[in-house]
């Protein structure tokens, strides 16, 4: 994810492309960049600049300082860096060969690898690491044969598989901006003689109220004066003019109250994005560019050591189980600030796999270091590209999920327990798993999506039980088998943003001592999904029940037996059992959202926490 602008008028479009920036810097800050061309009749007509930064959007502030730039065309990009480390280089706007086409993209452009290969054997100069840049010189190629850059931009987008947002400038036509899209997000804003394009509209609404929202697989040339849009095979695409009336605030949440349910809602997007170009469907398998350097030793591996803390450990707890299931490779949990201080057997056929959404938290990463001297393999599940323990590690997944801002994690979790199941397939499929069995498991993954979008359907009923429970001082959440560190999970997010005291445990265990706490004002949630421990949790739940216990369940929709017994259910599509945890935390991701709403409290920043705990 990442933020684009774009301003075509006539006022000088420097600082216009540096404010729309600024309103987008939530989107990501790698690093951000801007180009400004001097429009077609100026004195100047065709000459640039370019102003690039790593970082916050602060410190492409401080690069541009007092710099007097006339050009009142301009593209902008805060990066959220997918492929390539933040710096200068990678910074977008790229250029093609000779400086003339410049790009912003957001998105990823699956097949990268294969178009920049061809584009080399054709002469072309690489001067980034970006999957993005095989855009400008695609474009350029084109050009060169038919000197016209919207059809440029049109042929080039027919060749690329993955996802786009992208605005264009040349040189060579100084008097448009040309966007696209194909998943990515991208609005134009209407102004009186000038016209803007954006990630989103927060970026704009200081300008103009009027925007048109852009469809995948739609290309628009825009003007000072006008816009045209049109389909990727050059048909005219009629579209509405749309009045906004959010706030710039609101819509940088995308209109949601807290940036936390943005991050819930945004899941079944942002697994899509971890999972795209990695399932080979039919062949039963995934495809994992990051660890493609050291296919080979994992094939040696006997046995791999998860390290994380917090969401990203309860990740590890769920691949472990998947792991052990489906690859048949031993496999240990354990949280970075214990690790560090014991003595861990390791060897060289041991992997040790840190899970990190940041990549900062220093007591993982100080277990790696010490995995790392020890002489294990080291690898990595991170979502912020080029951070500390992506860098340190020998090889790893990314997310690509997308910057979480919400100190609560939510979508990173989801999109950890994806990759698991990816690499559960990977490592299995080298091993004994079977293709039937590989095939099913990418099957149901691919689901995966679409069943979330199932589950948000029911957030006003999971309000109205989050209403009902908001009174209570603790709460007992179950579960077993998968879902066992999916009850630790939910614990955790109900005290971290609603200050309720929730204690997550083995529903197996709760008879061996937490049953002593149940009365009428001590409700359980229990995870009790139709899985093959389903009659176990049952038996907990009627110890409960005979003990006087609220329950709310979570339960495998069809489910009736349950509702006979629990007071409250919240129901969740069918789906593999190794793959249930990604269903179940989302209703406990929302319930935990709505006792904290409920109670008044910040929940996007709750007291005492930070993001990412970087001190020991
Ligand atoms: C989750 O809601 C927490 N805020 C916290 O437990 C977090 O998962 C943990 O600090 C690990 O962070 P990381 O994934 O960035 O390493
Ligand atoms: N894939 C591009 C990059 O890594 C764009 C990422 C984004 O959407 O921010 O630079």
């Amino acid at each position: 994810m990442c933020g684009i602008i774009g301003y075509i008028g006539n006022k000088p479009a420097l600082n216009i492309a540096l404010d729309g920036l600024k309103r987008l810097e939530y989107r990501g800050y790698d690093s951000s960049g801007i180009l400004v061309l001097d429009n077609k009749n100026s004195e100047n007509g065709g000459k640039y600049n370019v102003f690039k930064s790593v970082g916050k959007i602060k410190n492409l502030e401080t690069e541009i300082a007092d710099s007097v730039v006339a050009g009142t065309i301009a593209i902008g990009h805060t990066r959220w860096a997918t492929h390539g480390k933040p710096s200068i280089n990678n910074s977008h706007p790229h250029s093609d060969c000779k400086k003339n086409i410049w790009i912003a993209h957001n998105g990823i452009i699956e097949n990268y690898k294969t178009l920049k290969k061809h584009l080399e054997e054709q002469g072309h100069r690489f001067f980034s690491e970006t999957d993005s840049e095989v855009l400008a010189h695609l474009i350029e190629e084109f050009f060169s044969h038919n000197e016209n850059l919207e059809e440029s931009v049109r042929l080039a987008l027919k060749l690329v598989k993955g996802t786009y947002g992208l605005a264009v400038v040349s040189v060579k036509e100084p008097d448009k901006i040309i966007v696209a899209r194909s998943g990515s997000p991208l609005v134009l804003g209407v102004g009186q003689n000038e016209n803007f394009v954006a990630s989103d509209v927060s970026a704009i609404l200081n300008y103009t109220k009027k925007v048109v929202y852009l469809d995948d697989n739609e290309i628009a040339v825009i003007s000072g004066s006008d816009f045209t849009i049109k389909d990727l095979n050059n048909e005219p695409r009629k579209k509405e003019i749309q009045l906004i009336e959010w706030t710039i605030e609101e819509s940088q949440k995308k209109g949601f109250p807290h940036f936390m349910l943005k991050e819930i809602f945004e899941q079944p997007e942002s697994i899509e994005n971890s999972l795209r170009g990695r399932l080979i469907v039919e062949d039963g398998l995934a495809k994992l560019g990051g660890l493609e350097n050291v296919t080979e030793e994992l094939r040696n591996i006997e046995r791999i050591i998860i390290v994380g803390c917090g969401t990203a450990a309860y990740a590890g707890r769920v691949g472990e189980y998947m792991l052990e299931e489906y690859a048949g490779i031993p496999v240990e949990v354990e949280i970075g600030s214990e690790f560090r201080y014991r003595k861990p057997i390791i060897d060289k056929k041991t992997a040790v796999l840190a899970i990190s959404q940041s990549g900062e938290t220093a007591d993982t990463l100080e277990a790696l270091r010490e995995a790392k001297r020890k002489g294990a393999l080291t690898l990595g599940i991170v979502n912020v590209v080029g951070s500390t323990i992506a860098r340190e590690t020998v090889a790893g997944v990314y997310n690509h999920a997308g910057p979480e801002i919400g100190v609560a994690s939510t979508k990173a979790l989801t999109s950890q327990l994806s990759v698991l199941a990816l690499l559960t397939l990977f490592l299995g499929r080298q091993r004994n798993m079977s293709l039937t069995m590989g095939k099913r498991i990418a099957e149901e993954l691919k689901e995966i999506p679409q069943k979330i979008k199932i589950i948000l359907k029911q957030n006003g009923t999971i309000k109205k039980i989050a209403k009902k429970y908001k009174n209570s001082k603790n709460f007992l959440y179950l579960g077993r088998k998968y879902n066992y560190s999916i009850a630790l999970e939910g614990a955790l997010k109900l005290k971290e943003i609603s200050y309720i005291h929730a204690e997550g445990y083995s529903a197996g265990e709760m008879k061996h001592g937490p049953i002593a706490l149940i009365d009428k004002n001590f409700p359980s949630l229990f995870i009790a999904p139709r899985d093959s421990v389903y009659e176990k949790i049952m038996n907990g739940m009627e110890e409960i029940k005979a003990r006087g216990g609220k329950i709310i369940a979570i339960a495998t929709r069809g489910d009736k037996k349950i509702a006979r017994l629990a007071d409250d259910v919240i129901y969740i599509p069918k789906t593999l059992e190794m793959l249930t945890p990604i269903l179940s935390v989302i209703p406990l991701q929302l319930f935990a959202y709505y006792m904290g709403v409920s109670k008044g409290i910040d929940v996007d920043k709750p007291r005492n926490l930070a993001k990412s705990v970087t001190v020991e």
